[in-house]
């Protein structure tokens, strides 16, 4: 369904006049691996708004919808649809685009019907998240609603599918519990005689670590970035970010011993020194959180962030440095330059680096770039202004 969708692999952000970038070089990095190692497939998993034209599945019916008017030809799966999925005719130019939709009650698999054509579609139960999907109690009824449907000649099943909880701590009980809950709900599935194309459970981390998770597909989204989905878990995995986010420095000044920085004067200055502004703030998905934590990376050396962070700037501290205004500040990347990257600013900020990249947007424009072969220069030697390639 996926991998070789990923022998392409994207993505810079630019923001509008060279503002800002962001590099996902080896986006297919772990999907390929898995791809090679075994038959499983790989479905990489895009947020909203970040769809590129080159990716496997989205939440909602508006964000397959946009993919597939993005131009991507692939296999979409929907795992999401809303009620006014079925008021707005959104379901029937899905089943029109070739998506998949998931299905969780008996009343959606009729929605999907109702609209004709030739619809392909996922059942996902809930082993224990207590999210989306059909409970284990209602699965018999949706499992004999899409088989009678599939007899019929009205729907296609190609899909049962479920998600963990607790992947990213392998020793949780909770994986054991969904894991073996899952293959019941496959067992009643195949008694009435489903036969899907694909059975899928496993996200990034148990993509990782627990392979016998994997059935026939995995589903991957922050390692499809490159970012380690279990710190301290996956240490023989080597997974290499994929996105670079810059900026331009708006200007450089000299401040003095006791002068406040930014709203509140969260910091105040203990020596006379240079100041720079970044700018990016809150209203680009940087997060408040990093006032006086994280760090930046400019003119070969790492620069903390002092004070709070603003709507649409920034301050760095560049001790003795004055550098020109337009001097590229890496906020993160893949950290082979020294430059920080998604997981300081996460543990700089106290949360997930899910958060950190999924949260950039704003005046960031994305610019996607195409990485190199796997078997080729490893992407680390690529110069950090690699990523001001040819904007989309
Ligand atoms: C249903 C589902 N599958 C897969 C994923 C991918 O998870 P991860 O980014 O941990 O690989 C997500 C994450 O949002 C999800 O909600």
């Amino acid at each position: 369904m996926a991998s070789a969708r990923l022998d392409k692999t994207l993505v810079t952000l630019t923001a509008p006049s060279s503002f800002a970038a962001e590099q996902y070089q080896g986006l297919r990095l772990k999907c390929e691996q898995h791809r090679r190692a075994s038959d499983v497939r790989v479905m990489a998993i895009t947020s909203p708004g970040a769809g590129d034209g080159k990716t496997m599945t989205s939440i909602n019916l508006a964000g397959a919808l946009a993919l597939r008017e993005a131009g991507d030809i692939g296999r979409i799966l929907c795992w999401l649809t809303l009620p006014v999925d079925v008021d707005d005719a959104s379901l029937a130019r899905a089943v029109e685009a070739d998506v998949d939709i998931t299905a969780y009650t008996p009343e959606r698999v009729d929605d999907i019907i109702a609209v004709g054509g030739s619809p392909r579609i996922q059942l996902k139960v809930d082993t224990g998240l207590s999210r989306g999907g059909s409970t284990l109690g209602h699965w018999p009824d949706l499992v004999a609603a899409a088989r009678k449907a599939e007899i019929d000649g009205t729907i296609e099943v190609t899909g049962i599918w479920s998600h963990f909880a607790c992947a990213d701590e392998p020793e949780h009980l909770a994986n054991d519990r969904q894991e073996r809950a899952f293959r019941e709900a496959l067992d009643i599935a195949d008694r009435v005689g489903l036969r899907p194309e694909v059975r899928h459970l496993a996200n990034s981390a148990a993509s990782i670590l627990r392979p016998s998770s994997h059935f026939d597909l995995v589903r991957c989204g922050i390692a499809v970035y490159g970012l380690d989905p279990a710190p301290g878990h996956t240490g023989h995995v080597a997974l290499r970010p994929a996105m670079t986010v810059r900026a331009d420095l708006a200007l450089s000044k000299r401040i003095a011993a006791g002068d406040g920085v930014s709203y509140g004067h969260t910091w105040v200055a203990d020596h006379d020194t240079t100041v720079g502004v970044v700018p990016a703030g809150y209203g680009e998905g940087i997060p408040r959180h990093a006032a006086n934590t994280a760090e930046v990376y400019a003119a070969g050396r790492r620069r903390p962030v002092r004070g709070r962070i603003c709507m649409d700037q920034f301050v760095i501290d560049l001790d003795d440095d004055e550098l020109e205004p337009g001097t590229d500040v890496v906020l993160f990347g893949t950290g082979a330059h020294g430059e920080p990257t998604a997981q300081d600013w996460a543990e700089a900020c106290d949360t997930i680096n899910y958060e950190i990249v999924t949260r950039i947007g704003g005046r960031f424009a994305r610019r996607y770039v195409d990485s190199a072969p796997l078997d080729s220069a490893p992407l680390d030697s690529a110069p950090l202004d690699s990523a001001q390639g040819d904007d989309q």
